[in-house]
């Protein structure tokens, strides 16, 4: 039963819930019109505080296709946090107007907490370097659409794999799944977490390789998920200007693909995917933003009780 849940980490919902969320995505594809009116009456809030396009905007027209209405802010300075209002304070008030609250906010573990404080759904749009659970949503109905399953396919992660956050919940969503096998991309400063290595990957025995080149791997991915380097979490400009153009995924890498090698991106890009790579069809990325509004729709309607 996933009404009135929170959702902030890929493990607070089980497979059976998961698969809820993503049967219900797929219809909503199939007959959107069905659901038209499904919110009416609803309110949505979007707390961010950090900037962003899809997630809040696909969570806003996720609640405007509905039927249901929106209130928030997409910059902390015009909301009381600018007078120095806590989390906690923020989001009780929020609830007094609201039916349900997405946030995003720079710590790790703001959502958490803020959950802590209000009895309606909280959903993590984004905590930091920590998880991005609906990001994680959006890739999975993506992979569910081109190739059927997650299960049996080998992964390629590319790029800041220390600060993605798209990468851990993926990651963390996908060792849960029988016969996936991992490509671990990045430069030696932009690594995984350890505790992403030690506790899910190798916890779940899933095989992997942590590799500094794509080239030789991208012959045997279903999926390269390519990402940004997150400037925003360095700790000095002289790192991120070292690192930020170390894998650039163009029209002659991509001849190293298989033809059945899907590329995707959470996006923003900067430069790490060439625009030349846009029109091959097998660069999925934009059809995975259009998805998260989908699946946000479908989580929307999944925790306020409405299917
Ligand atoms: N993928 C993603 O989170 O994009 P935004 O930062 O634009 O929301």
């Amino acid at each position: 039963m996933l009404k009135n849940r929170s959702l902030i980490d890929p493990s607070d919902f089980s497979r059976q819930e998961f698969c809820e969320i993503f049967d219900l995505a797929h219809q909503i594809i199939a007959n959107p019109e069905k659901y038209r009116k499904s919110c009416e009456g609803k309110i949505l809030a979007t707390l961010f505080y950090e900037p962003s396009t899809r997630t809040r905007f696909s969570f806003e027209a996720a609640m405007l296709r509905l039927g249901g209405k929106v209130v928030g802010f997409s910059e902390p300075s015009s909301s009381s946090a600018a007078k120095g209002e806590s989390i906690a304070d923020t989001v009780r008030t929020v609830e007094c107007y609201a039916d349900i609250v997405v946030m995003r906010h720079p710590k790790e573990g703001a959502p958490r907490v803020a959950s802590r404080y209000v009895s309606i759904p909280l959903i993590n749009a984004g905590d930091g370097g920590h998880q991005h659970p609906t990001q994680t949503l959006t890739d999975i109905l993506t992979i569910q659409r081109l190739k059927g399953s997650v299960e049996n396919k080998t992964y390629g992660f590319c790029g800041d794999l220390k600060f993605g956050r798209t990468v851990h919940s993926l990651i963390k969503f996908l060792s849960n799944h029988e016969g996936v096998k991992f490509y671990l991309i990045s430069p030696e400063e932009l690594r995984i977490p350890d505790y992403i290595r030690e506790e899910i990957i190798i916890k779940n025995n899933i095989p992997f390789e942590e590799v500094e080149k794509m080239e030789p791997y991208m012959g045997e991915l279903d999926f390269l998920y390519m990402t940004r380097v997150q400037r925003e979490r360095f700790f000095n400009e002289e790192d991120y200007v070292r690192l930020k153009d170390r894998f650039i995924l163009d029209a002659a890498k991509m001849k190293f693909a298989s033809p059945s090698t899907y590329i995707l991106h959470p996006l923003p890009r900067v430069n790490e995917i060439s625009i030349e790579v846009d029109n091959d069809p097998r660069a999925q990325y934009f059809n995975q933003a259009k998805n998260g509004m989908f699946v946000r729709m479908a989580l929307i309607l999944k925790l306020l009780g409405i299917y």
